[in-house]
């Protein structure tokens, strides 16, 4: 058993713990702070209030979108030109990568693209990165605790990833009360994405034992509680436990990989403007169906075949229950949570082609559990369409 594992430095999780803030930011890491947000939601209004109490002074920047080039540029800017010492990523995925890869910027040299995968030079970061405070405020991507800042190139129509140890958080501070008034919509996508990322690397040709524990309980706990959440906003058991998962997946796909789900959903997400959490679920239970025919068409892939059958057990409850009923288990859940099909979401036919070429060269699609073909991969985007 090798196993190789990391994260951010200090993790905190529980409803109310934003206010453990106040006592981190005591003197620690400097007098004045970047903090990164989205425009409207969530209030920032106490994280203000923490930052003044500390006698910390703060700068703002909102982020809009999911985050490109000049975003990234003009936020490292700001916080040169205030002298920032520390980051606060303040909101969702989108907000935290951005402070993610400003922090890193704020002290390296070179321009973004330097480090950039794929279309960049892909360059190691020299220094550490600025001290990192992230804080999600939507359960889904488990960003506060990977090592990966994913960035739009416009006119690459690619979404590609800073990747580097040292954008692991000094401190992700998880407080699921922050998603307590996230609308439905947005826990439903956000919700399978982080479903996503606690399957993907469960069957991952990286999974490991450590990454199994956290994905074996985020997967009976999405099971659980998604729907429940998504039904009723002030279930807040089920709000805290979704958190949970969301935070596991971070855990688990920062060392374990992903897979064909999220290799496709990069090139997808640079070509539409379709949320990552949508893209991820329609493809999900097909991306599931093709692997598990591949592996068992393919031979040799016995044990990564029998964690399919696990993820059925655990999802359906049934002790004996089969690869098929896992993977329609998880279609009804988007079904039920009206997750709209790659056809919704502007994708057309005549696309698949580019999604297919581009896809073979996303590092997601390496963890998945075995090498497709192209028509493997035609006929997940098929399935899904
Ligand atoms: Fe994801």
């Amino acid at each position: 058993m090798n196993i190789d594992f990391s994260t951010a430095n200090r993790i905190i999780f529980g409803a109310g713990e934003l206010l453990t803030l106040r006592k981190i930011i005591d003197g620690k890491y400097g007098k004045r702070v970047l903090i990164i947000k989205g425009r409207k939601y969530p209030n920032p209004g106490t994280l203000f209030s923490i930052c003044e109490d500390a006698k910390v002074k703060w700068t703002y920047f909102n982020v809009e979108q999911e985050p490109d080039i000049e975003t990234i540029n003009q936020a490292v800017r700001l916080g040169r030109e205030k002298e920032c010492e520390f980051v606060i990523g303040f909101g969702g995925g989108s907000v935290i990568d951005t402070g993610k890869a400003a922090a890193a910027l704020l002290n390296n040299q070179g321009s973004l693209l330097d480090y950039l995968e794929v279309v960049g030079k892909g360059k190691p970061l020299k220094n550490p990165s600025k001290p990192y405070i992230a804080i999600p405020t939507t359960a889904g991507t488990g960003s506060e605790v990977t090592r990966n800042a994913v960035i739009l190139v416009p006119d690459k129509k690619a979404k590609v990833s800073m990747r580097n140890a040292y954008l692991l958080p000094e401190v992700a501070i998880v407080d699921p009360e922050l998603t307590y008034g996230i609308p439905r919509t947005i826990t439903g996508v956000t919700g399978m994405d982080a479903f996503t990322q606690v399957i993907e690397p469960y069957v991952s040709r990286y999974s490991n034992s450590l990454v199994d524990i956290f994905c074996e309980d985020a997967i009976k706990k999405s099971a659980s509680y998604l729907l429940r959440g998504w039904k009723d906003g002030s279930d807040y058991e089920a709000r805290d436990n979704i958190s949970w998962v969301s935070l596991m997946g971070g855990l688990a796909l920062a060392n374990a990989k992903l897979g064909a789900a999220h290799g496709l959903a990069g090139p997808i997400g640079g070509m539409f403007s379709a949320p990552h959490g949508a893209i991820c679920a329609a493809l999900l239970p097909s991306v599931m169906l093709v692997n598990a025919e591949a592996l068992s068409i393919r031979g040799s892939h016995l044990e990564k075949l029998s964690r399919f059958k696990d993820i059925a057990r655990w999802v359906t409850g049934k002790e004996n229950a089969n690869i098929n009923e896992g993977i329609e288990w998880i279609a009804s859940l988007c079904e039920n949570m009206r997750i709209p099909r790659l056809s919704e979401l502007g994708i057309k036919k005549e696309h698949f082609p580019t999604i297919i070429q581009k896809s073979k060269k996303s590092s997601s699609m390496r963890g998945n559990p075995i090498q497709l073909t192209g028509q493997e991969i035609e006929k997940i985007l098929e399935l899904s369409f």
